[in-house]
Order: structure tokens, then C-alpha cells, then sequence
């Protein structure tokens, strides 16, 4: 099988390089994202591999089967990007990790939290400059306080392990929740009147787009702490910004943005950035935004490069594919 990898960075080849020699692919790594106009350079692959900024909506799916592509192997686990509907016409077959570690993704998101909650963003870059005055970093102790988990699937799951070792109460939604977890499930309207903290993990769908919003956010107490290592369009960035600017929230701690796509993975420290909420956010004291890398760990790199290529020998041998996903 010939895979065409786009969004390409030098970490991507550490662990796919190795790996798809052995297993006999023929590999050619793009640093261009896929779309509409970049499709074409797939011609004479029968694969190609994407990331979660890649665009595979209609047109750029469209191409792809132009040129003979039967597969889009997705090496993340959301889809989102994909015009599964599309693909499925034109018969092109797309995989997806569903899980490679959920771990790396919940303790980012305790890293993001603890970050907010203490401020150790801002002490970090005091003490650099030989400010040792602690002044405006005091937070507030997890311990016995409620923390508001929306999704309880995998990274949900770890995040609530993650939440009842610094004893805290949880209060969960989801619209399939699971026995035995140990939490309560609440409605969304008391999860957001009751946390102290809330952390966002359900997958980026029509029904959650945009649920932290104006009326959501009214709901929330004073001082709440917010965390989204899901999917920036969760959050509806200017109503956020607007509860920041009356200062609503304590800590907002953010791994992913709406408009990530043009900005995220790339250095952009010599450009102009025109994005205003882009600007506004990373201008709040107490919002911590980072480059969508919460799932990056060796063992999670290892590991998306394992089941990738493992659902690509799956296509090669016509086995029957676990990981395909469906519209
Ligand atoms: P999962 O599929 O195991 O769990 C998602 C959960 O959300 C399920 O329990 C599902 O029932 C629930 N859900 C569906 N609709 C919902 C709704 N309307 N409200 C509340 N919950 C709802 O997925 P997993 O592995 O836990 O990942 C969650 C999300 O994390 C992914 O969709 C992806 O967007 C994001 N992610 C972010 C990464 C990062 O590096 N920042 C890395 C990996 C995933």
C-alpha cells in the first residue's frame, strides 16, 4: 500500500518512518495539510494518513476519489473534519485510532487545571525575572470541591480517576452514562450550576457544538474553572471571552481553539495575528491556551503509529476493519 501522509512534522516520522518499512509501505510524508487544492498530490496513493486540522470536507474527499484514493486513515481519534457522508458515496473506507491513551490526554488536562487553579504560568515567568512576590497567584484548594465532567467516555473516565485522587466530588454528563463509575450523573443545567471546576470531554458533534455558550456560562457559579482539551468549538470563544472580560472565570485552561486550524502546530512568532479572539484569549492573565498537544506523549506518539498502520494492513489483507468509521 502507497500512504500519503499530510501535516507532516519531524516528530510524526519518529515512530511511522520505522514502523511502515517494516511492515512494507510505501510511505511519502507532506508537511502541506490536506484540502481541496492540496488533494491532488495523492494521485498514485491508494491511502492517505491525516491529522486533526487536515480538511477532508466534500471537495477535498471529492478529489481524493478523482485520484484514486480508497482510504483515509485518520491518525487521531476524533473525526470531525471528515465528510464521512462523502466519503462513504465515493467509496473511500476511513479508520480511525479510537483509543491510543487516554492517560496522556487526562493528565495534561489535571496539568491545564492545577496550572489555572495556581497560577504557575504566571509564577513561572515572575521568578524568571527575579520577582519572588506571590502577590494575585493565590488559588483555591480541589480537595472536597466539584468538579463537572461533561463526557464520560475514555479520557473522561481517566479524568475522573484523575479527580477522585485529589478527592474531589464529581458530578458527570453524558447522554449515555455508564454504571459503576463512582460519580453522580446530573443534568447539564445542575453539572454547570453546582462545579467548581468544569472540564469539557464529550466529542465535537452538532448537538455538543457551542454548549459552553452565553446561557450556559450564565449558569455557572462565579469563579469557576473551565478546561477543554476536547475540541475548540465546544466553546462559543466570544461569549467566553466576553464572561472573561467581566471576569467570571477564575482560570480558563485551553488546549484547543475553534479557529486552531490555521495557527496550531505551526510557528507563527514572525507573522501578524489577525485573529482578534485568538489575541484576546492569549491576553487574559488567567487563560492558559496551548497548541492542541495534550494527547503528546512518546507512548501516545507510539501508539497512534502502531494502530494506524495496523488499520492500513487490515485494508491491504481485506480483513474486517474494527476501526472504520461510519457516517
Ligand atoms: P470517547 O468516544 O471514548 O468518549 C466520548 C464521550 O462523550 C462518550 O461517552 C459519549 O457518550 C459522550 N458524548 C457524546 N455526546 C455527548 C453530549 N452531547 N454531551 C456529553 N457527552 C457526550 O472519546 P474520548 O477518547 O474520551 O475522547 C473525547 C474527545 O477528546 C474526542 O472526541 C476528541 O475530540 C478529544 N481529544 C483531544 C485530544 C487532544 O490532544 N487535545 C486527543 C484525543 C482526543
Amino acid at each position: 500500500m502507497k500512504i500519503m501522509f499530510y501535516d507532516t512534522k519531524p516528530y510524526d516520522k519518529i515512530w511511522f518512518q520505522p514502523m511502515g518499512e517494516q511492515m512494507g509501505f510505501k510511505i511519502k510524508f507532506q508537511e502541506v495539510k490536506l484540502n481541496e487544492d492540496t488533494a491532488v498530490l495523492a494521485r498514485g496513493y491508494d491511502a492517505v494518513c491525516i491529522f486533526v486540522n487536515d480538511d477532508a470536507r466534500k471537495e477535498a474527499i471529492q478529489v481524493l476519489s478523482e485520484v484514486g484514493v480508497k482510504t483515509i486513515l485518520l491518525r487521531c481519534s476524533g473525526f470531525n473534519n471528515v465528510d464521512l457522508k462523502t466519503a462513504q458515496n465515493l467509496g473511500i473506507q476511513v479508520l480511525r485510532v479510537p483509543s491510543y491513551s487516554p492517560e496522556a490526554v487526562a493528565e495534561y488536562t489535571m496539568g491545564l487545571l492545577l496550572t489555572v487553579n495556581r497560577q504557575i504560568h504566571r509564577a513561572y515567568i515572575r521568578t524568571k525575572d527575579f520577582n519572588f512576590n506571590i502577590n494575585g497567584l493565590m488559588g483555591i484548594d480541589l480537595v472536597g470541591k466539584t468538579a463537572g465532567v461533561i463526557g464520560t467516555g475514555k479520557i473522561g473516565q481517566m479524568m475522573i480517576d484523575i479527580l477522585k485522587g485529589f478527592k474531589m466530588r464529581i458530578l458527570a454528563y453524558d447522554p449515555y452514562p455508564i454504571d459503576g463509575l463512582g460519580v453522580e450523573y446530573a443534568d447539564l443545567d445542575r453539572l454547570f450550576q453546582e462545579s467548581d471546576v468544569i472540564s469539557l470531554h464529550c466529542p465535537l458533534t452538532k448537538d455538543t457544538k457551542h454548549i459552553i455558550n452565553k446561557q450556559s456560562i450564565r449558569k455557572m457559579k462565579d469563579g469557576v474553572i473551565l478546561v477543554n482539551t476536547s475540541r475548540g468549538a465546544l466553546i462559543h470563544t466570544p461569549d467566553l471571552i466576553e464572561a472573561l472580560m467581566e471576569r467570571k472565570f477564575a482560570g480558563v485552561g485551553l488546549d484547543v481553539y475553534e479557529e486552531e486550524d490555521e495557527y496550531f502546530f505551526e510557528d507563527k512568532s514572525n507573522d501578524i495575528i489577525t485573529d482578534e479572539d485568538l489575541i484576546r484569549l492569549t491576553s487574559f492573565r488567567n487563560v492558559v491556551l496551548t497548541s492542541h498537544q495534550a494527547f503528546f506523549t512518546r507512548d501516545a506518539m507510539e501508539a497512534i503509529a502502531r494502530v494506524t498502520l495496523e488499520n492500513a494492513r487490515a485494508v491491504d489483507a481485506g480483513e474486517e476493519l474494527k476501526n472504520l468509521v461510519m457516517p
